[in-house]
């Protein structure tokens, strides 16, 4: 069976509040507009426990920290279409 993709999305109050609202809709659109909504499950957590890094976001258990707009598009081509 295909091993799907995971994606976590940090969304402790920190993360949340510093970007990760606006991520999961960019998120969201990404995985739509590519197709891959079957592909991947995408799920939110709370507190990753390394706030002072955030916003983060883990797939397939791999953690980017500092995370904005134009990075997380950068990090979601490279994960995911490969
Ligand atoms: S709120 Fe995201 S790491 Fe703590």
């Amino acid at each position: 069976m295909l091993q799907k993709n995971e994606l976590i999305i940090c969304l402790g109050s920190s993360c949340f509040a510093r970007g990760n609202k606006q991520m999961v809709q960019i998120v969201r659109q990404f995985l739509e507009d590519h197709k891959l909504t079957h592909k991947v499950v995408f799920k939110g957590k709370h507190c990753f426990g390394n706030c002072e890094n955030g916003p983060g976001i883990k797939i397939n258990d791999r953690l980017y920290e500092h995370i904005d707009e134009d990075k997380i598009l950068v990090i979601l081509e490279k994960e995911l279409l490969k």
